[in-house]
């Protein structure tokens, strides 16, 4: 890697917990928008990617945001959002506690290695018992920062919009230790986080740009699947000609669907491209 060329990149930034404690409704507010409302029986399905100017200290700072779903069945999308993800912050209902899809986003940001944030949830509700939830996350070995620990943890209302300024800034204090960096001047690789078929589009898939930066008529390889990206769209759907570092970014133009948490890279030819496909088909 070319030292010189590395730039600062935005957070990746995974919102995890179990189903139900406000996941979406947090991210609701960060992006003023209203999709928990409108989710098809409450529950998330997939995962959302984000980005998201969040103002600190009267800038505006880039990050990028997953929403994952805290129903059990959706395990390997979670352990997908650690993987991509360089800060894990894990709402916890202070109305409920710890349950099972806490401890297992716990295992899956430890797995990851990456910090990790509570977002201690639902405070405006009657019954809510914050101390009582940081004494669960202590008896686990996520001791809070409050008590001599090095666990952040916020007391927020997602729905009410409270102590979200205090959650940003602690998350833009963690990520500023991280010193996040990549080189935008290389051809892209990245992680898939997801794809699927769209009867109009053909394969769309949704990468995560870890390093370098995709441009539209980039021949790519993920997984089985390649072709050259004929399209970009970004996270409102709006078609765009690149994504840099930290940027998910929706593509069409792949042989194939390729799977969820699959690596992609640029190479250099269509045929090149195809070979390395059929080789890893082989495996
Ligand atoms: P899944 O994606 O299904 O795992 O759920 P989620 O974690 O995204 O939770 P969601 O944002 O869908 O919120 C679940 C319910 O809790 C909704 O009815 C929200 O309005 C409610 N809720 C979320 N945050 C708060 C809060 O701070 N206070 C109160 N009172 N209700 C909240
Ligand atoms: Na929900
Ligand atoms: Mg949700």
């Amino acid at each position: 890697e070319d030292l010189a060329k590395l730039q600062y990149r935005p957070p990746v930034i995974t919102i995890m917990g179990h189903v139900d404690h406000g996941k979406t409704t947090l991210l609701d507010y960060i992006r003023k928008s209203r999709v928990a409302a409108s989710e098809a029986g409450g529950i998330t399905q997939g995962i959302g990617a984000y980005q998201v100017l969040v103002p600190v200290d009267g800038k505006s700072q880039a990050c990028v945001f997953l929403d994952t779903p805290g129903h059990e069945a959706f395990g390997a999308m979670r352990a997908r959002g650690a993987r991509v993800t360089d800060i894990a912050i894990i709402v916890v209902a202070a109305d409920d506690g710890i349950r099972p899809q806490t401890n297992e986003a716990i295992a899956h940001a430890k797995a990851a290695g990456v910090p990790i944030i509570i977002a201690i949830n639902k405070i405006d509700k009657d019954g809510a018992n914050p101390e009582r939830v940081m004494q669960e996350l202590s008896s686990v070995g996520l001791m809070p920062e409050d008590w001599g620990g090095d666990i952040p943890m916020v007391q927020i209302s997602a729905l009410k919009g409270k102590n979200i300024d205090d959650l940003l800034e602690t998350i833009m204090l963690v990520a500023e230790l991280q010193e996040l960096k990549a080189n935008p001047d290389r051809d892209a690789k990245g992680i898939v986080i997801e794809a699927g078929l769209d009867k109009k589009k053909g394969v769309m898939a949704t990468f995560i740009v870890q390093n370098g930066t995709l441009r539209k008529g980039d021949v790519v390889v993920c997984g089985e699947a390649f072709g050259k990206v004929r399209a970009l769209f970004d996270d409102s759907g709006k078609q765009v000609n690149d994504a840099g570092p930290s940027i998910p970014v929706q593509v069409i133009g792949l042989s194939g669907v390729p799977l969820a948490g699959d690596e992609f890279e640029v190479v250099g030819s269509i045929d090149i491209a195809r070979e390395k496909a059929e080789l890893r088909a082989e495996l």
